[in-house]
């Protein structure tokens, strides 16, 4: 088991936006989780990344608790992720981009880079050529010079994945990664996915959309903060507490 997670709560004042949730990501493996707006999903993803620290419960990522950790520390550990409201450098370019995201993580002392000594420049060398490594993985090589703010909205989202690849992640976490995007760009993000998946990267992929689930080999559906459902995409599709919470009730997703 790559991630476990156990009894996870989180209160923000009165409101319990994660209760007693349970899941786990087994090494290799694209999950899916999915759940109507307001659900809890961002939530479950700030609390794995150390951006809030849990009410109660425990995760564990390769058998470590990160309970405590700070967000640093935890990417280091090997989890990458990207955010709903992707942050990019707009004036940057794409290239430049991921290897910013390179340069948060340093291999190179401050002195190397005053005195720009060989061991600098063989790094500088080696953080292009990783980039340029994640743009061919996500497909974005051939505009890897165009900056970041005039790409159309479907390729900056795809940036924003590439970025969190910078950090070698063991487990990627991708929230709403399709989210506002036209059915090409879908179409290309998800083929992004599925490569990414076969490099050997674990992924959790957060959605309200169902159009996803067929991506992934398991699915764990949450609502209100708590796990409804858990199953292949089409237990998921066809279980009765899933279509009450997407179609029934007062609320349509
Ligand atoms: N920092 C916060 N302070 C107070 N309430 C919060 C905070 N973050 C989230 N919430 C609340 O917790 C609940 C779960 O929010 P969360 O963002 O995790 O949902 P989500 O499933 O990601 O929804 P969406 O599909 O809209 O992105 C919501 O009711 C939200 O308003
Ligand atoms: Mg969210």
């Amino acid at each position: 088991m790559l991630l476990e997670i156990n009894g996870l709560t989180k209160y923000f004042g009165g409101l319990a936006a994660v209760r007693d949730f349970d899941m786990h990501i087994d090494e290799g493996e694209l999950l899916g989780l999915i759940g109507p707006n307001g659900a809890g999903k961002t939530t479950i993803f700030n609390l794995t990344t150390g951006i809030y620290g849990p009410t109660k419960g425990k995760i564990a990522f390769d058998g470590k608790d990160i309970v405590g950790k700070k967000s640093h520390e935890i990417a280091r550990l090997g989890i990458g992720r990207t955010f709903q409201l992707n942050p990019l450098f707009g004036n940057f370019t794409v290239l430049q981009n991921v290897s910013t995201s390179f340069h948060l993580h340093p291999r190179s002392s401050l002195l190397d880079i005053y005195f720009n000594t060989a061991n600098y420049r063989r790094n500088e060398a080696y953080i292009s050529e990783q980039s340029l490594e994640i743009l061919k993985l996500v497909g974005l090589d051939k505009v890897k010079d165009e900056l970041a703010k005039n790409l159309p909205h479907g390729y900056q989202k795809m940036l924003g994945i590439a970025r969190a690849l910078a950090v070698k992640p063991k487990l990627l976490l991708l929230d709403e990664p399709i989210a506002g995007m036209n059915p090409s760009e879908i179409d290309f993000t998800l083929t992004a996915i599925r490569k990414m998946q076969q490099q050997g990267i674990t992924i959790l992929l957060v959605e309200h959309n169902m159009k996803i689930l067929d991506l992934c080999e398991r699915v764990v559906v949450i609502d209100f903060g708590q796990k409804i459902a858990e199953g292949s995409p089409k237990d998921v599709r066809e279980n009765k507490e899933v279509i009450r919470a997407y179609f029934g009730g007062e609320r349509v997703a």
